[in-house]
């Protein structure tokens, strides 16, 4: 093993100070020689290491804080002072020796290290690529996608609303006055007064049809928040919301699209019922159930043993809607529609808890 030349410290004409001639006293001999000594050893010590941390192992017993360099030199007090600087620079000269065949040793193991791997790890590069894991859409998107395709089907375009509302869209415009009973079922986080997080997709009617004259024909998607949280309710869920404006739009008009588009989404054949009910924003409004899906009709504990399941609210368009977004309710008349995605998407699917869609478990996920 080659190391760069070694000083022969114990010849004192190497140190860097001058000391020809200099008589040391006894203390001082014992100091020196206990320092050469340990060059002799430390060296022996790091040729040895073939490792690295072998090699800081032997740094740190040697140079380490409460190492064998500081333990002699604990002695230097014992010394007369015009011996000092002359110890403390054979001190320093060893240290710098030590210094220097640690680094070329350290550089030789790390050489020999990368050699030895090169030798062991070939790599194979035939070995096939590792594939990443492909994401499935989310089963409300899924379902989202199928309602708005099958509404593109039927003439019905896209338009989108902020989810952070104006309270004249959210509840003013659409009939809904300050102090309305029906603001209770929709309460949501106020961000002041005049914006609210949205309660429902209806806002994207009064913001199209004040954009666009008739006709029109738009389904609006989104996401909409009230205060309601326990199994059958989330703070954050979707609707799809439903318009059409255009002269002489009849209720018949609103039962054959929503017929047709129930036929086509829940399948041929399954049971359809509108039932009066109200909202501000239409007259005369209707719900509309479908069959229950899961027994068929015939009474289980999702339909409640009455064998329909509600999907959805709509009506005819309240004139007093037309007004707010200037348009003559003795020329044009139309129909609206609010359904729940996440409720259509658990009876299309046969999911029993709502809370499977929020709770991002891949097991579940993965299904769709
Ligand atoms: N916006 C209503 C809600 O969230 C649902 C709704 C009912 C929407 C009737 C409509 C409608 O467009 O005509 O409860």
């Amino acid at each position: 093993m080659v190391f760069g030349t070694l000083r022969q410290v114990n010849d004192l004409r190497y140190c860097p100070v001058r000391t020809h001639g200099f008589r040391y006293s006894d203390s001082g001999r014992v100091m020196k020689a206990k320092l050469e000594e340990m060059l002799q050893v430390a060296q022996a010590a790091i040729e040895q290491a073939d490792c690295e941390s072998a090699l800081q192992d032997v740094r740190v017993r040697f140079l380490g804080k409460k190492g064998e360099m500081t333990a002699i030199m604990r002695g230097m007090g014992q010394l007369p002072p015009d011996e000092r600087p002359l110890v403390g620079a054979l001190a320093n000269e060893v240290k710098q020796q030590l210094e220097q065949i640690f680094d070329s040793r350290l550089e030789q193991v790390r050489h020999a290290d990368i050699e030895r791997r090169l030798e062991q790890e070939r790599l194979d590069v035939t070995l096939p690529g590792r594939r990443h894991p492909r994401g499935t859409k989310h089963p409300i998107t899924l379902v989202t996608e199928e309602i708005t395709e099958i509404f593109a089907s039927l003439g019905f375009g896209v338009e989108e609303g902020p989810e952070v509302e104006k309270d004249f869209y959210n509840f003013e415009a659409l009939n809904i006055p300050k102090d309305h009973p029906a603001r209770d079922m929709q309460d949501t986080f106020y961000v002041n007064d005049d914006v609210v997080l949205r309660t429902h997709t209806s806002p994207v009617q009064i913001r199209t049809m004040l954009r666009q004259a008739p006709p029109v024909r738009v389904i609006a998607p989104g996401t909409v928040y009230r205060r309601d949280s326990d199994i059958t309710h989330s703070p954050m869920f979707h609707q799809i919301e439903g318009f059409l404006v255009d002269r002489k739009v009849t209720f018949g008009d609103l039962k054959g699209i929503l017929t047709t588009f129930i036929n086509q989404f829940f399948g041929r054949g399954v049971g359809v019922r509108f039932r009066p009910s109200f909202f501000p924003f239409t007259e005369p409004s209707a719900e509309v159930d479908i069959q229950c899906v899961i027994c068929g009709g015939s009474g289980c504990r999702v339909c409640k043993n009455t064998g329909w399941l509600e999907i959805l609210g709509s009506g005819m368009i309240d004139p007093e809607v037309f007004k707010s977004v200037e348009y003559d309710p003795e020329v044009y008349s139309g129909f609206a529609f609010g359904m729940g995605i996440e409720r259509v998407a658990m009876l299309k699917y046969g999911v029993n808890d709502l809370r499977l869609f929020f709770e991002n478990d891949l097991r579940f996920l993965n299904q769709f």
